[in-house]
């Protein structure tokens, strides 16, 4: 079924909208003080993610509160891992943590690809349980891991500034790493259909950490695994809609011409390109997703409407194009409240102009 509002779902086909939709990576978290009453009730992080109705409260918080123009599944990229037994934990003030990080030739080994029916079933549970909560306003957006960055995580055990154990493998035995990756790449493309069959009506690829490597190896260990799951997904809904898939990798501005040609609907870019530049180098053949510094909300009114219109800008007239506006990446959980209302009225009005038929 489309929803009611499709903008979103329209802006990444490409076709026409009268205004800019967006959505905001993180939007349900902890800037948001009934994300925090709701938190507090389950007692943790996973006791949010892995009990349908407090996923669905929480994700429907935002797009309640703002208007938003889609809704993301409330959960972690680090579900995957965590079901193929890595054992994870959020430590309070620390992260992620995995119990059992895979830093051996018999680790590797030992990794599996979970069904994510039966490994994962919680999730499928939150989309169909988000499904029925959101009522067709707004579409519904999946996401996972990129291959790299959950392969990142699972070797080094716990987020990092450098990843050194992760890189060590991969220099050391890219041939181990190059394992890890394509567990990943089935156990994510599986996990993002089984989301798909149970309703997310977009996904997203989060390759947080491909923007840490070196040209030539973000080609070989970022992109092509990831490239694998986009090649594997469903992309139609069971009803039949188109469900397009969005790649956002950080720090990837330098290889937008490469990630074009992956096969993906669009981009996902944070704030440090030019969308001008980046829609010369991608000429319309895929929509562009961003990408404002996710700190200009922590600035005085006139300049949050001042730097989204200048994002809108950059992008200009959307023609055969499509842009969704996002941030560069996740909300600070700092953010004052008020001022995602600026920034979404300030995108919603001033957008306009852009979309002319
Ligand atoms: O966007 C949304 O609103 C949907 C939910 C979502 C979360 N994590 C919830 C979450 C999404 C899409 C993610 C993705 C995610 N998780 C990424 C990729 C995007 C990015 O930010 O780069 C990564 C790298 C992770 C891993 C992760 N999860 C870390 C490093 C942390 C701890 C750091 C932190 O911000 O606390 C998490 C925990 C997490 N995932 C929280 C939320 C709302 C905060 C936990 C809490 O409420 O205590």
């Amino acid at each position: 079924m489309i929803p009611q509002n499709d903008c979103f779902l329209r802006a990444l086909k490409r076709e026409h909208t009268d205004f800019t939709p967006l959505w905001l990576m993180r939007q349900a978290g902890r800037y948001l003080p009934e994300y925090c009453r709701t938190r507090a009730q389950a007692g943790s992080f996973m006791g949010l993610a892995q009990n349908p109705d407090y996923a669905t409260e929480v994700t429907l918080q935002p797009i309640d509160r703002y208007g938003l123009d889609a809704a993301i599944l409330f959960s972690d990229i680090l579900t995957v891992p965590d079901a193929m037994d890595l054992g994870l934990s959020f430590v309070q003030g620390e992260g992620p943590v995995f119990a059992h990080p895979v830093q051996s030739e018999e680790a590797v080994e030992k990794l599996y690809v979970p069904d994510p029916e039966e490994k994962l079933g919680y999730v499928m549970a939150a989309v169909r349980s988000i499904r029925s909560a959101l009522n067709n306003r707004v579409p519904l957006i999946g996401f996972s891991g990129s291959p790299f960055t959950l392969a990142c995580y699972m070797i080094e055990g716990r987020g990092s500034r450098d990843f050194r154990t992760a890189k060590t493998m991969m220099f050391r035995r890219p041939d181990l790493f190059e394992r890890v990756l394509d567990i990943n790449a089935d156990a994510v493309a599986a996990y993002l259909n089984a989301q798909i069959a149970a309703g997310a009506q977009a996904v997203q690829i989060f390759d947080t950490w491909g923007g840490m490597l070196a040209d030539g190896d973000f080609q070989r260990f970022s992109l092509t695994a990831t490239k694998k799951v986009v090649d594997r997904l469903t992309r139609t809904t069971p009803d039949g809609e188109k469900v397009p898939v969005i790649v956002f990798t950080k720090g990837g501005g330098e290889w937008l011409a490469d990630c074009a040609a992956m096969g993906c609907d669009a981009l996902g870019l944070d704030w440090t390109t030019n969308l001008s530049r980046a829609r010369k180098v991608v000429g319309d053949r895929v929509a562009l997703q961003g990408n404002m510094d996710p700190l200009v909300l922590f600035a005085d009114e006139d300049t949050i409407r001042r730097e989204a219109r200048k994002v809108l800008d950059a992008f200009g007239p959307v023609g055969a194009g499509g842009h969704v506006f996002n941030l560069g990446h996740g909300i600070n959980q700092f953010t004052p409240v008020e001022s995602v209302q600026i920034l979404v009225d300030e995108v919603h009005q001033y957008s306009r102009r852009y979309h002319t038929a």
